[in-house]
């Protein structure tokens, strides 16, 4: 039985403790899509959680699709990134980046005018998405990438990780999930690809195994974790069988030595997704998903997890892990907040305040 309080290594990553910030996206990147100070400040704050997982940051300008999101690709980002790595350090905290490619997941007036939109297939993503001004707009109609093309994301996937790296993070958690790009390529309705990389289970599944192999291969597979939601709908996602899709993707992956799977646990018909992790995957499970504190005991004490995440709780309680030692109460975080400080970027991010002695 493991106390949430424990300690825990997750690959190379030593956690304090088992209580993981799960990446939240805050729309709040400067100029050139670089860390502010701002920033800065909200992850030192929150430097208390056994580990921390960064918001989604694209690997290139074409992986970009919201508004404000960070990038891991150019020099200016890797220096606001290592002031975030190191306050999160110099508070005894541990962080990983988030590399999120949204593919088709894209709004072109929140991109750099020449970033392309690609994806598996030419099927746009049906849902709007936030443009500039947060209204939901129509998403842009992406290309499909060339067979020859693929290896080349990849490829910005592994610059970005080493950029991580050189920025001072303890590694990157690869974004399969939310109808972003290595989901499309999981996903039977979005991936309609002739080639080696679509059609039966076995092809779809190679765009990510490709990626997470080249990424272990690059920062060493004890720094390399992905994040996965089978079944999820976001985003136009309609896999006609996730169970057969997870299991055959969690089974590729297996031997390769990553840090951890974390599950973003939804109801799945058929078979619960968290057993289906377990069935298929023998390393390290971080859990999430409308958990409370007495859930994430449950399922660590079952012995179903080695760790928990929290987004929302996290956006209100920077001192979460305070509190749920001191079984202190919880504050509630303001939507209107949540991707915009309504012209101050501080405005419900960096001004929730600690618990007071
Ligand atoms: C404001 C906000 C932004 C989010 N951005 C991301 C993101 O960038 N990457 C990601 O994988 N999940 C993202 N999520 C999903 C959360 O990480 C998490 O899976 C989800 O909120 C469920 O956990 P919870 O019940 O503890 O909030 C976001 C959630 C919220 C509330």
């Amino acid at each position: 039985m493991s106390d949430i309080f424990s300690p825990v290594r997750l690959g190379e990553v030593a956690l304090a403790n088992r209580i993981v910030m799960a990446p939240m996206t805050r729309d709040r990147a400067g100029p050139g899509d670089v860390p502010t100070a701002t920033m800065v400040e909200y992850y030192r704050q929150r430097a208390s959680a056994g580990l921390i997982v960064t918001e989604g940051t694209q690997p290139s300008p074409a992986g970009k699709g919201y508004w404000r999101t960070p990038g891991m690709h150019s020099e200016e980002q890797i220096a606001g990134w290592r002031q975030v790595a190191e306050a999160v350090h110099g508070e005894g905290g541990r962080i990983v980046v988030q590399l999120m490619h949204v593919g088709r997941a894209a709004v072109q007036a929140n991109k750099d005018p020449d970033a392309e939109t690609i994806a598996p297939s030419a099927i746009p993503c049906p849902d709007p998405i936030p443009g500039p001004d947060g209204i939901p707009v129509a998403t842009a109609m992406p290309r499909a990438l060339v067979t020859d093309e693929i290896p080349g994301v990849i490829a910005e996937y592994v610059a970005a990780a080493r950029n991580a790296i050189r920025a001072g993070m303890d590694g990157v958690e690869l974004h399969c999930a939310s109808g972003y790009l290595p989901m499309q390529f999981l996903s039977s309705n979005s991936n309609r690809r002739q080639d080696r990389y679509g059609g039966p289970v076995e092809n779809r599944i190679r765009f990510v195994v490709e990626t997470l192999e080249a990424l272990a291969a690059a920062i060493g597979p004890g720094r390399v974790g992905f994040r996965i939601c089978p079944g999820v709908k976001f985003n136009g996602m309609d896999d006609a069988d996730p169970h057969e899709t997870y299991a055959a993707l969690l089974r590729a992956v297996d031997g390769i030595g990553l840090a951890y799977c974390h599950l973003i646990h939804i109801p799945l018909e058929g078979q619960d997704a968290l057993d289906l992790v377990r069935a298929n995957w023998s390393g390290a499970v971080i859990e999430n998903g409308a958990l409370t504190l007495a859930k994430a005991r449950a399922v660590l004490a079952a012995g179903r997890a080695e760790a928990v995440s929290f987004a929302y709780l996290y956006i209100a309680n920077p001192d979460l892990v305070e509190r749920f030692g001191r079984g202190a109460p919880l504050a509630r975080a303001n939507k209107a907040n949540f991707y915009t400080g309504e012209g101050d970027d501080a405005r419900g991010y960096t001004d929730y305040p600690p618990l007071t002695e």
